[in-house]
Parts: C-alpha cells; sequence; structure tokens
C-alpha cells in the first residue's frame, strides 16, 4: 500500500488546507461572527474555548497593558529607533528585547511562584525569604514609581473584574499577601502588573474548572503570559514608533549633562605574557 512520507513537522492548533483557514478545527467564517480576540487567544494559545468571563479577562489585559508611556525601557527603546530612522518592525523589535526579567518579563515566573507557594501554603513571609536567600528577586513584586501610597490602579481594576467573575481568587490574595510583607521592608515594592496579571491568570486557568492545580501548573509552564505582556505592549510600541514618524522627529542623541562620565585613569598594558 501507499506509505505516508514522516512529516518534518506536527500543528495542532490551525489548518490552511481546506477552502478557509481553521483554529482548532473552528472556521474562521464561524470566529468572524461570534468569537473575540481573548476566545482566540485560548484558542490558539491554550487550545481551548475557555468561558466568556475568562476570555474577557484575557481581552482586559491586553487593554490594560497596551501602554505605560513614554518613559518605560521598552517604549524609550522604541522611541529612540523610530529616530533613528528605523521601519515600524525594527522599532518595534528594539521595544520588545527589553521585554524581560525586570520589565514586562516576570508574569509568568510570577504566576508559577504564587501558584506554587500559595498551593504548598507556604506562609508569604517565608515565601519572600526563602527568594532572598538564594539571592532572587520576587517575581510580580516592586515598581519604579509606584508605591504603597500611589498603587497601581490597573492592578485593582483588573481585580475588581476578577472579584465579580471569578470562581476562585487564591493565588492573587496570596500574591496581596505578600505584597503586605513586601511593603514592610520598601515602599516601593508593591504587587506590579506582571505579578497581578499572572496571579489572576492562575486563577482563572483554575477557575475555568478544566484543570488540576497541576495541570494549571502545566500550562504555566509553557510560558505564554509573558506573551499576554509582549502582544498587548506591542500596541502601546507600534504608536510611539507611529507617533514619532508623524512629527518626524530628529535622531535622538542623550543630552551629556545628563551623563555622569566617569572613566577610570588610563591604564598601563599589563606586563605579564
Ligand atoms: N523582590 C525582592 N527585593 C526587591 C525586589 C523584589 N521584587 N525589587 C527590588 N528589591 C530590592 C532590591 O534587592 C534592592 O535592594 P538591594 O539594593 O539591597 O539589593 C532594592 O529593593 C532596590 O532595588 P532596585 O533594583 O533599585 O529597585 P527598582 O525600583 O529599580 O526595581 C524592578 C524595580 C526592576 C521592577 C524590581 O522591583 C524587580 O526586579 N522586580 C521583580 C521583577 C518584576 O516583577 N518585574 C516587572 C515589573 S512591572 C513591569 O515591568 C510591567
Ligand atoms: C508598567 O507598565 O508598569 C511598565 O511599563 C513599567 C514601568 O516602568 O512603568
Amino acid at each position: 500500500g501507499e506509505v505516508r512520507k514522516t512529516t518534518n513537522i506536527v500543528c495542532t492548533i490551525s489548518n490552511d488546507m481546506g477552502e478557509e483557514p481553521t483554529y482548532v478545527g473552528i472556521p474562521i467564517s464561524e470566529i468572524m461572527k461570534d468569537y473575540t480576540m481573548g476566545d482566540v487567544i485560548s484558542l490558539l494559545w491554550f487550545k481551548t474555548l475557555f468561558p466568556k468571563w475568562a476570555t474577557k479577562f484575557i481581552e482586559l489585559v491586553l487593554v490594560t497593558a497596551a501602554d505605560h508611556g513614554p518613559c518605560v525601557s521598552g517604549a524609550h527603546n522604541t522611541i529612540v529607533a523610530a529616530r533613528a530612522g528605523k521601519d515600524l518592525i525594527s522599532s518595534l523589535c528594539s521595544g520588545l528585547l527589553t521585554i524581560g526579567p525586570r520589565f514586562g518579563g516576570a508574569v509568568d515566573a510570577a504566576a508559577i511562584n504564587f501558584k506554587r507557594a500559595c498551593d504548598s501554603q507556604i506562609p508569604p513571609d517565608e515565601f519572600v525569604e526563602s527568594l532572598k536567600k538564594k539571592g532572587q528577586r520576587v517575581e510580580g513584586i516592586g515598581h519604579r514609581i509606584k508605591t504603597a501610597e500611589n498603587r497601581d490602579k490597573r492592578v485593582e481594576l483588573l481585580a475588581n473584574y476578577a472579584k465579580q467573575h471569578f470562581p476562585e481568587m487564591g493565588t492573587f490574595l496570596y500574591a496581596k499577601k505578600v505584597e503586605e510583607y513586601t511593603l514592610q521592608k520598601a515602599n516601593n515594592l508593591v504587587l506590579n502588573i506582571d505579578g497581578a496579571i499572572g496571579s489572576l491568570f492562575a486563577d482563572m486557568l483554575k477557575g475555568v474548572g478544566k484543570y488540576s492545580d497541576s495541570e494549571v501548573m502545566e500550562v504555566l509552564e509553557l510560558g505564554g503570559l509573558n506573551g499576554l505582556f509582549t502582544l498587548s505592549r506591542s500596541i502601546g510600541f507600534i504608536g510611539h514608533a507611529l507617533d514619532q514618524k508623524r512629527m518626524k522627529q530628529p535622531l535622538y542623541r542623550h543630552p551629556w549633562d545628563d551623563v555622569l562620565y566617569a572613566e577610570p585613569e588610563r591604564p598601563s598594558r599589563l606586563a605579564n605574557g
């Protein structure tokens, strides 16, 4: 009989072979009628169709994290690249490359760490101190401009939505207890937007009723949540690149008086060898 050649690639999320593309088996003509962007993310990222309250939450995350002004590291990079005459994609990529453990890329680790500690009922102070002993920061805690007196409104708004719609909020409430403890150490060690998205997303996954706690951890370990921040903030970065182009802003050069020039004494060549 006929032997099918082995394929190099396996794809389980979409198909472009038929008359119209499908996302996890659903033709896009149907998707266009009744489905939202949150539903599409649910399908293509998590291969499942979350309930409406959950896909609405995904959309609220996209809206909430889309921009935080021109001064954040990614928007700044985007602006500098756009002003150097780079095209939109390059300017966007320049911004995206700053997303990492300090900026916007702490969502996955925050979700995993808060959920693991919460499920294992580790007291929040012990959780923080054990990370400190290992020389690690608490992912999802800390902000450059947000403080105990000037909390991040976005965190409150997302939590308010969750209070109204989520079946459970255990991981988020645990993260808030961690914040209570870290705020005793320093005023800016607030629960930040990465930490809020991560902990709420862990609760959302549990709340949809499909996964056990260990299966929620498996989904989180895929690392998709930093993608959520990245997707969202791309909207802002593109906005900043277009903003600069529209205004025909010239090449950016950082002002001298904002740099402390601290060259050491001229070294003499080492004698050895
Ligand atoms: N956990 C424990 N200690 C912390 C944390 C944290 N998350 N953040 C800051 N500290 C401590 C530092 O150890 C430092 O103490 P040290 O000087 O004795 O080492 C002190 O607070 C000041 O640290 P800085 O780096 O100066 O604080 P900064 O305000 O610059 O840091 C930042 C802000 C980068 C967000 C930091 O809090 C951090 O790394 N947080 C964890 C990662 C994270 O959640 N990033 C996402 C931020 S939100 C976003 O980008 C959308
Ligand atoms: C944020 O959205 O909080 C980030 O862009 C970090 C910042 O410095 O504002």
